[in-house]
């Protein structure tokens, strides 16, 4: 079972069948918030470790009172007991999982690669290019990016990591929701203007490209090899981007080859 706390601070229970594991997830980005909706459940245990109570666990779970899911958690509950993971009002022990603890564990087992030992690795991996875009009119934003990736087929989830630092980050949390425009080899120009090339910023972005609205209102290029329109479902921050897990909610299709990034140059991609 997880408990995912959420950005606006809403408790989530997740696997609410699955016995094995008893953690709880925390956006980063909740900050106090996030502290707060938790403690109405749980008791903190240092920054890693929360004791949750029964009750509490039982008010987030749609199962709670069925005999199948009671039998699990009975089962949980003993071995939790020889593990010393029960305190003696019954309260369960949860690890928390968050970007914060995963880093301070990570720097405390082994050594790490600077930033730019990262970059000269990853500038190997050949990616796609594509625009993540969102609001309206003269609030629009948007920036290139080579990180988006397939979640999951059912329900269609993607994902794409955004610097925390870029405009674009916050007005995707406010917005809820984006989209994504797969980049072809004729992009270039635009790929480059969207990487802040040129010094425009915000919606002048936008200037000189046709573009449509999906239904979250995210502009949608026209042209694009295809687009997909996103609603956000999950964000977290990990050191200095923001992933957001996305629910692609519509998508327009379109031809040609892909513009393609490999060792810090865009190229048009050689299919043969
Ligand atoms: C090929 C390419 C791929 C990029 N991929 C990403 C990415 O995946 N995530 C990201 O946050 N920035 C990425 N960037 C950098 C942003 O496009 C760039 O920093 C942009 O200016 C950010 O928008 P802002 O000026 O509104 O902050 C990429 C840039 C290029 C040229």
């Amino acid at each position: 079972m997880l408990i995912r706390v959420t950005q606006h601070g809403e408790l989530v229970l997740e696997a609410a069948e699955d016995f094995r594991r008893f953690s709880i997830s925390i956006d980063q980005s909740a900050g106090e918030v996030a502290r707060a909706a938790l403690t109405r459940i749980a008791r903190f245990d240092g920054d890693q470790y929360a004791w949750v109570r029964q009750d509490g666990l039982r008010s987030l779970s749609p199962l709670a009172g069925e005999s199948s899911w009671e039998e699990g958690l009975a089962r949980m509950l003993d071995f939790a007991a020889t593990k010393g993971w029960l305190d003696p009002d019954g309260a369960i022990r949860a690890h928390i999982e968050n970007a914060e603890a995963l880093a301070r564990q990570g720097r405390e087992a082994l050594p790490g690669v600077n930033a730019q030992c990262f970059k000269d690795a990853m500038r190997n991996l050949a990616g796609g290019v594509a625009l993540v875009t969102t609001g309206e009119g003269n609030r629009r934003s948007g920036l290139t990016v080579t990180a988006v990736t397939s979640v999951s087929a059912e329900p269609p989830c993607l994902l794409v990591c955004v610097n925390t630092s870029s405009a674009s980050h916050d007005a995707i949390l406010a917005n809820g929701a984006f989209a994504v425009s797969l980049l072809g080899a004729r992009h270039e120009e635009v790929a480059l203007r969207f990487a802040g090339v040129g010094g425009i910023k915000g919606a002048e972005r936008f200037l000189g490209t046709d573009w449509v609205p999906g239904p979250t209102r995210s502009p949608m290029l026209t042209d694009a090899l295809c687009a997909m329109d996103c609603e956000v479902l999950m964000h977290q921050v990990v050191g200095s981007h923001g992933i957001f897990i996305a629910r692609v909610v519509s998508t327009r299709n379109g031809a040609g080859e892909p513009l393609v990034n490999f060792q810090g140059k865009l190229r048009a991609f050689c299919g043969n």
